[in-house]
């Protein structure tokens, strides 16, 4: 059953459909912290085409109570279990194995299976994690229909969920209660759910477009249900935007949402009952930031979304992992490019891809899209699989238009409802639907690596003629040295000396049409003939190709086109472009840093720009954006770059900074109204830019003291942190006191004195290690002190005597017997370590090899031994 071979790897080649097929599938637990008591009923059919085959379950760590088939005890002989895998041999046709086995949730701090978090019992299955649980074919092809009979002392357990529709509950009269649910769906294992505890919850009925009566509920431990009431509405949105968007309308009667304080993830769509981090369920005002609420409202929409991508079409293996997850990213970014800003998105996933996806492309974690082998699959929920795999589908968006696209998506949930599906099933329903050959299409998913677009420009001023050269390049990555090219829809606009712009069509041997060249070769020509004068080229407009772009463009041409271009996210993409010119490329430094901040007083002074896309703009490319461009990263010298050009810019602007600050401070009054957020956001970047010119942190202090919503008391306080105003220490220690009884604004604090920009955060973190505050078990609490420590604190973490690297190292040895999940994922702070330049490159080889035989989990090895590779 798609075993590793010999080197340790599950590979995609070795694919064979299982042997036998689980049409239906009973569950009844007798939940029980200490001890849970799980009673499997399996209808097992062999599959006609290979008959004779063993039958072969999944089952990790499981005692083992009772094994049945048909009814009948099972000799011992009859079976095999070696901790791992059940092995039941001559089985011939339909049979019904029963099993019944114990499990411990209390003890389960990897957050797989079945577990324990604060009052509640909980699952998380995907991957792999129903193995943990009881036995099963626990891969994506096998699904069946499910009962699921829960049974728990009603007092500790008063709501008992699972997937599917409620049938019917009871009394048993010794205290306990039974809840009996339905999923007619055929539904893979990893999208098993049940949740249990005492839960509260806020709900809505509705009617779907095809008529059917729905309740919607969003549930929390009593105390935070009044905080989940904008989650339920984003549940409705999405639903809403599923049906007019896509046609998919929502298919049972209940659709569940729990909110868990500890979570691995981000949420997990089990089929009509999510279970969340509670960071994407629960906010208000006062707890929650005007980012956290876009977050929370994304993330809703993302797992309600993956109910057709995902749930009703589902993978036929893990190596079709982006198969629904970059698909459903899409999805959830169109949703939320469709009820608030395109451009603020599209800032947002760019900015997401260019700091962090890229360098994961270019790292020793590089992997495609579709990877050909994987050792550890949870290692494969990555930046690549969602951000790039999202990307892909936004080429074949624009290759083929809104139209045959939306076509190509109905023939996909057509062609495989009820299906485990590949990405040669999406594909093929699109090259159906739009009547394209996708075959050199499809490299995109084969091949890692970040392709580089590299343009030249000739003008022969005696004829007018004007050419383009373009040359793509795909780096080489882990395992893939050579590259194909792959189809690249590279947009591109000429604009002449008077700001019109160009309409002739160049002649190429590429396809052209409309502002955009289909790249398909290495090398293609783009030509126009007798031009009145050397024109002024842009590309990529809208970021429509996920490439970097290598085009030697003048400082005062890119000046000029930052002012030509009406688009906003055109116009950002050029201001960062030159704030890149000035952080990075010595010769122009100082005319782009003159550009820029000419440009940045322009929109400061633009009462018609929206001041959201402002603050935008005030937000200079960061750490990790730089770094990925540079062969060798000096760290401490590009983060005082920055710095450096960050006070400059301050300085040039100050008053328009302090006048935009006071204009705009009735409208950041309005509660949650898009207009408020936007007002907020450039309230708070202007913020930070004054707190630079004025030691004091006078108008920091001040906007801390007003009280206010969480997001400007929160910017207040990293200014007062970060910048180490005289009210620093007194301001935090009240914020702190004020919020001690709540995990997710602990988070933020402790977020923000990890990421204080000095050495010497160091101290605090170990600080805050040696505290009260320090819960390992929670994931949550490890990413907001150690993640953010080793992935936005440069001049902490990238400490030149080691200490950061060595800090980072010791935890993730300590994490892995706790969550190696949790754990591995920290090692990704290190994808990039060949980069550093000495001593940091030094230090970081031998935190890392410090680590070596001191991992136990599959997750951790794995990395570590492709980061040391
Ligand atoms: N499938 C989840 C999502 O929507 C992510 C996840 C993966 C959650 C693995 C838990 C475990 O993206
Ligand atoms: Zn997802």
């Amino acid at each position: 059953m798609n075993q590793p071979r010999g080197d340790g790897h599950v590979h995609l080649a070795d694919y064979i459909a299982p042997a036998w097929r689980i049409p239906q599938a009973e569950l009844q637990f007798e939940l029980d912290p200490a001890a849970t008591i799980v009673l499997s009923r399996l209808c097992l059919s062999p599959d006609p085409a290979r008959p004779g085959q063993p039958l072969e379950l999944d089952g990790e760590g499981l005692e083992l109570l009772d094994i049945t088939l048909d009814g009948q005890p099972l000799a011992p002989d009859r079976y095999d279990y070696d901790g791992h895998r059940l092995v039941v041999a001559g089985l011939s046709g339909d049979c019904e194995l029963a099993t019944r086995v114990r499990i411990h949730p209390a003890g389960n701090t990897r957050l797989e299976g079945l577990y324990r978090s604060g009052d509640l019992l909980l699952t998380q299955c995907e991957a792999q994690g129903f193995r943990r649980i009881t036995f099963m074919a626990d891969r994506p092809d096998v699904m069946p229909r499910w009962r699921i009979v829960l049974r728990a002392n009603r007092d500790a357990f008063p709501v008992l969920l699972a997937n599917g529709n409620p049938l019917s509950s009871r009394d048993l009269g010794d205290g306990r209660h039974e809840a009996s649910w339905e999923n007619p769906h055929p539904t893979p294992a990893y999208l098993f759910a049940i949740a249990a505890g005492p839960l509260e919850r806020v709900s809505q009925r509705l009617k779907t477009a095809e008529g059917r009566d729905v309740e919607i509920n969003v549930w929390a431990e009593p105390g935070d249900v009044a905080r989940c009431k904008y989650a339920l509405g984003a549940v409705e949105r999405a639903l809403r935007w599923d049906e007019e968007r896509f046609g998919r309308c929502y298919d049972l009667d209940v659709f569940n949402v729990v909110a868990a304080q500890d979570f691995t993830m981000g949420a997990m769509e089990n089929k009509g009952l999510n279970i969340f981090n509670a960071r994407y369920i629960l906010a208000d005002e006062s707890t929650a930031t005007d980012a956290d609420f876009l977050a929370i409202e994304s993330v809703v929409a993302h797992e309600y979304l993956h109910n057709w991508s995902g749930n009703r079409v589902t993978l036929r293996d893990w190596f079709q992992l982006s198969l629904k997850e970059g698909l459903t990213v899409f999805r959830d970014t169109e949703f939320s490019s469709d009820l608030h800003s395109r451009a603020l998105k599209r800032i947002e996933v760019v900015r997401l891809l260019r700091g962090r996806q890229f360098a994961e492309d270019a790292g020793a974690l590089a992997h495609p899209v579709r990877p050909a082998r994987y050792k550890e699959i949870s290692n494969f929920y990555t930046l690549t699989i969602y951000e790039k795999g999202a990307e892909i589908i936004r080429v074949l968006h624009t290759l083929v238009g809104e139209e045959a696209f939306r076509a190509g998506m109905d023939r996909y949930f057509a062609d495989n409802d009820g299906r485990a599906a590949t990405l040669e099933d999406f594909m093929s329903a699109h090259a159906a639907a739009s009547g394209r050959d996708l075959s050199a299409f499809a490299r995109w998913y084969a091949q890692a690596g970040t392709p580089e677009v590299a343009i030249s420009a000739d003008f022969n001023p005696a004829t007018g003629d004007y050419t383009l050269t373009v040359d793509q390049h795909t780096p080489p990555t882990p395992g893939q040295p050579d590259k194909q090219p792959l189809v690249i829809p590279l947009r591109y606009v000429l604009f002449d000396a008077d700001g019109a712009v160009v309409g002739q069509a160049p002649e190429s041997d590429a396809v052209v049409r409309d502002g955009l060249v289909e790249l398909t070769d290495a090398r293609h020509v783009l030509r126009w003939r007798g031009l009145d004068g050397q024109p002024i080229p842009a590309f990529n407009q809208g970021f429509g190709a996920p490439v970097k772009l290598r085009f030697d463009q003048d400082v005062d041409d890119l000046a000029r086109l930052a002012r030509l271009e009406r688009d906003p996210f055109n116009r950002w993409d050029l201001l960062q472009r030159l704030a890149t010119e000035a952080l990075l490329a010595r010769p122009h430094a100082e005319a782009a840093t003159g550009a820029l901040s000419d440009a940045l007083a322009d929109l400061l002074s633009d009462p018609d720009a929206d001041p959201a896309f402002v603050a935008e703009c005030l937000v200079l490319p960061d750490f990790d954006t730089l770094a990925e461009q540079v062969d060798e990263v000096d760290v401490q010298a590009l983060v005082a770059r920055r710095e450096e050009l960050l006070d400059r810019l301050a300085e040039d602007q100050v008053e328009r900074l302090q006048l935009r600050y006071e204009a705009l401070a009735t409208a950041a009054r309005d509660g949650l109204s898009g207009k408020a957020m936007s007002a907020r956001a450039l309230r708070n970047a202007c913020l930070a830019w004054l707190t630079r010119l004025d030691p004091e942190a006078r108008l920091a202090q001040a906007q801390f003291d007003a009280g206010g919503s969480m997001t400007e008391r929160i910017a207040a306080l990293r200014c007062l942190l970060h910048f180490q105003a005289p009210g620093a220490e007194a301001a935090l220690a009240r914020f702190r006191d004020s919020h001690a009884g709540d995990p997710l604004v602990t988070d933020k604090w402790i977020g923000l004195v990890a990421t204080r920009p000095h050495p010497d955060a160091l101290d605090d973190v170990q600080a805050l290690m040696a505290s009260p505050w320090w819960k390992p078990a929670n994931p949550n609490r490890v990413r907001a002190l150690v993640g953010s420590f080793a992935r936005l604190n440069p001049l902490a973490f990238h400490r030149r005597d080691g200490a950061g690297y060595r800090l980072l190292a010791a935890q993730v040895a300590t994490l892995d017997g706790v969550n190696p999940q949790v754990a591995a994922r920290l090692l990704g702070a290190f994808e990039s370590w060949h980069r550093w330049a000495q001593p940091q490159r030094g230090q970081a080889k031998s935190a890392l090899g410090s680590l070596q035989g001191q991992l136990a989990s599959p997750d951790s090895r794995d990395f570590l031994e492709r980061l040391l590779a």
